[in-house]
């Protein structure tokens, strides 16, 4: 399974914010937005990763995690000239998705939580396509799936104006490798863009889409507007406080996903900054050493 960053975009809800870089970089309590999505891709044990940007944002992307080698990860990198639409990104990753299946997770959203539905959905997938649905009190915001009494997916509608449920696509979706076909026969929609919904909409026609809900005990964070980056930042920080363990810290991920070994892990500690980052790693080392 390959996995795909989308995080470009115009972000124009965040300006100025977003006058100097695409708004994955904000910071989300103690580290920037974009490791939150990429952590969840690695807890998935996804270590092929193509990220997606703008050409202001990319080299900020390569200085944050370079090939990715220091992490046990493969990244590489493709510029998206404009930002024409969220399916477009298995256009210009055809040649990283390859003959494989791919996962495409959006840099802006945030996961926590048990995350077992996306770890069985990636590890599971044979055919077809499998997204999520998840209950939101604002629908008319997101792609909306509508289901029958027996829970079949009778359609799937882009920020309906009036939403046939409160169930919400939230920004992941495990895909086959037909995606790219699918992608490339898409039209633009009519605000232009080549809409994530429209591929959904095929796997849904060839009775070839599942939609799993996702339940209470896991949290989808939005990041769209100033008060929503507080929001997310708050909740991070209570948790992270309370326990004294961090959330979505990339390098311990790697260690613990066995990405990296102890010397290469090791390694990495002694190449960040004295920092409570740094402490942070060096306890994680040390305990994994007693046990
Ligand atoms: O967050 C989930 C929702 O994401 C889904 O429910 C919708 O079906 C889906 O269309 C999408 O809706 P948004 O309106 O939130 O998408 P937005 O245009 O904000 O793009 C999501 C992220 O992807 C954002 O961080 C910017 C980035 N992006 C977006 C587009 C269209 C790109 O990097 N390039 C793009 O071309």
């Amino acid at each position: 399974m390959k996995g795909i960053l989308l995080a470009g975009g115009a972000g124009s809800r965040l300006y100025p914010i977003t006058k100097l870089y695409s708004k994955q970089l904000t910071i989300i309590y103690d580290k920037p937005l974009i490791y939150y999505p990429l952590s969840v891709l690695m807890l998935s044990g996804i270590n092929e990763i193509l990220i997606i940007s703008n050409e202001e944002t990319i080299p900020l992307y390569k200085k944050l995690f370079g090939d990715g080698a220091h992490l046990g990860l493969k990244i590489s990198y493709v510029l998206q000239p404009a930002p024409n639409g969220i399916a477009q990104s298995f256009i210009l990753g055809e040649e990283f998705i390859n003959n494989d299946p791919v996962t495409l997770l959006l840099g802006d959203n945030i996961f926590y939580g048990h995350l077992d539905f996306l770890y069985e959905a990636v590890d599971t997938l044979t055919t077809g396509a499998t997204i999520f649905g998840y209950r939101v009190t604002d629908p008319e915001r997101y792609g909306i799936v509508e289901f029958n009494k027996s829970g079949q997916v009778l359609s799937i509608e882009e920020k309906p104006a009036k939403p046939k449920s409160d169930f919400a696509v939230p920004g992941v979706y495990v895909y086959d490798n037909q995606v790219v076909e699918i992608a490339k026969n898409l039209k633009p929609s009519k605000r232009g863009e080549l809409e994530i919904t429209d591929v959904n909409i095929e796997y849904l026609k060839k009775g070839q889409l599942s939609v799993k809900k996702i339940g209470r005990g896991v949290a989808w964070l939005d990041t769209g507007t100033p008060e929503a980056l507080l929001q997310a930042s708050n909740f991070f920080g209570v948790i992270e406080e309370r326990q004294g363990m961090k959330i979505a810290c990339i390098e311990e991920i790697a260690f613990n996903k066995g990405f990296i070994n102890k010397e290469q892990f090791k390694d990495l500690i002694n190449s960040i900054p004295q920092s409570t980052y740094r402490a942070y790693l060096e306890r994680a080392l040390l305990e994994d050493s007693e046990n």
